[in-house]
């Protein structure tokens, strides 16, 4: 073991208990040409959306990661057949879905297990769903989905953990969201395709992967119009034929991979990714400095001397994706001056803060937002990931920083990019994952 290995060891014995690390040695930049993987939060809605259909049907250009492989288990738990070929397809056949109770162990894997409510209403009427897991980033309630259950007709139970829905019928009805919630949307437009009679979803979530969900579901024979907009209009169907669709890509990974581009000054070609999804980050990174050229279905990300200090605040779309707070962060502690970092979504998405504190980062956290104070320098130290984000802040502020920086729990990064060590090697970026 090298002397900072010994050191890590010897004082933060907590770090013996976590299976592997990664390692990053810093001040690289990132050079080349690499192809997005699939959007996992699109997979995950895409997944669960295959229990509506009457018949087997195919979803194609699925990431790789762990949120696929849980959601995998909980259809398979149900009594689907599942035929998966990771990083190629997945057909479902559901017509032996009989279950429709998923229990804790499986539901504490992702936040996502949530869309088997609406999943199992909207098929059978019936659904008894233990509350999810997923990221601590806050208190994540998911009381607007309960309630747009409720407007179809559902009678709603909520005691010992577990959700209890069920149902004589469905029938479309008005839904007026009280917050913009893009697992709501998505839940009740689930339930909602198959109700008797006509849903309108007012105050609606406008992500690219809401659009993409009823794509998915229209090209089943569901009738959807208006995602993409503050009102979603469903008119319910009887029957939902097979399909074979392809998900659309991870908007989020696109946006983690232009920020390490520019933190670490390199000239990056991102390719299968849609720049119109991009537009937020695309717009503070010229903001910033960074020289940002898109094409069709690729984005080029190159550096053009100082990276100027901006404020960013999350927003629902098309405004700054909150998943990409924290890799900005990282990228905004070696900018020059003073940048803010407003979180208007998650009360709780600041675990990244001591981590990059750890490596030199200049940070405050005044209620919601982050001052950052640009410093020239980040060093590499060992530092644990809270969160999936968290883990990609982490990442970048590896990248950047002097020497290496140990990442402890890595696998919480897992469950969102597919290997993200290969990309990033194949960028030219010096690491690795290890044993502990
Ligand atoms: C989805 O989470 C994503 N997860 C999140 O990505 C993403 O950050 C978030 O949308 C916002 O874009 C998946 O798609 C699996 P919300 P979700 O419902 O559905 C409150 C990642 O890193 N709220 O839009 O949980 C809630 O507490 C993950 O990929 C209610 O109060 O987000 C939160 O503060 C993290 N009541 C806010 O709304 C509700 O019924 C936004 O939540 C629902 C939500």
């Amino acid at each position: 073991m090298d002397s900072q290995s010994e050191v890590i060891a010897a004082f933060a014995p907590r770090f013996m208990y976590v299976k592997d690390k990664m390692l990053i040695t810093g001040g690289r930049p990132l050079m080349g040409e690499i192809t997005v993987s699939g959007g996992k939060n699109t997979a995950v809605a895409a997944i669960a959306a295959t229990l509506l259909c009457d018949e087997p049907c195919t979803v194609e250009n699925l990431p790789d990661i762990d949120d696929v492989h849980a959601l995998n288990e909980i259809l398979q738990s149900l009594g689907a057949q599942v035929d998966y070929v990771p990083g190629k397809y997945l057909t479902v056949d559901p017509r032996g879905v009989h279950a429709f109770r998923v229990p804790y162990a499986l539901t504490k894997r992702l936040r996502a297990s949530y869309y088997m409510l609406g999943a199992l209403l909207g098929r059978g009427l019936r659904a008894e769903v233990a509350y999810p897991g997923g990221c601590d980033i806050g208190s994540r309630l998911i009381d607007q989905h309960l309630k747009g259950f409720a407007a179809l007709g559902a009678r709603i139970d909520d005691r010992g953990g577990m959700v209890y829905a069920n149902a004589e019928r469905l029938t479309g009805g008005d839904v007026f969201f009280d917050l913009v919630t893009v697992g709501g949307t998505i839940n009740v437009m689930l339930a909602a395709v198959r109700a008797e009679g006509t849903t309108v979803m007012y105050n609606v979530a406008k992500e690219p992967h809401i659009v993409d969900l009823a794509n998915f579901l229209n090209s089943m024979g569901a009738r959807i119009k208006g995602a993409g907009t503050n009102v979603i209009r469903i008119r319910g169907v009887q029957h939902l034929h097979s399909t074979t669709y392809a998900v659309i890509p991870d908007q989020i990974e696109t946006g983690t991979l232009m920020i390490a581009a520019a933190a670490t000054r390199g000239d990056v070609t991102i390719h299968g990714c849609i720049p119109t999804h991009m537009e937020a980050l695309t717009a503070k990174l010229l903001e910033m400095g960074v020289r940002v050229t898109e094409n069709d279905d690729s984005i080029r990300v190159r550096p053009q001397g100082e990276q100027r200090a901006v404020n960013v605040k999350t927003q629902v779309y098309p405004g700054f994706p909150t998943d990409l707070q924290q890799p900005m962060t990282a990228l905004l502690c070696m900018a020059s001056g003073t940048s803010s970092v407003c979180e208007t979504i998650f009360e709780q998405r600041f675990k990244h803060l001591d981590e990059l504190r750890r490596m030199g980062a200049h940070i405050r956290l005044v209620d919601r937002t982050v001052l950052i104070e640009g410093v020239r320098e980040l060093y590499g130290a060992p530092v644990t990931v809270t969160d999936l984000r968290a883990g990609a802040a982490l990442v970048v502020a590896g990248l950047m920083a002097k020497g290496v920086t140990e990442i402890y729990e890595p696998s919480y990064i897992d469950r969102g990019y597919e290997r993200i060590e290969d990309k990033l090697r194949r960028l030219g970026a010096d690491i690795r994952r290890e044993k502990l």
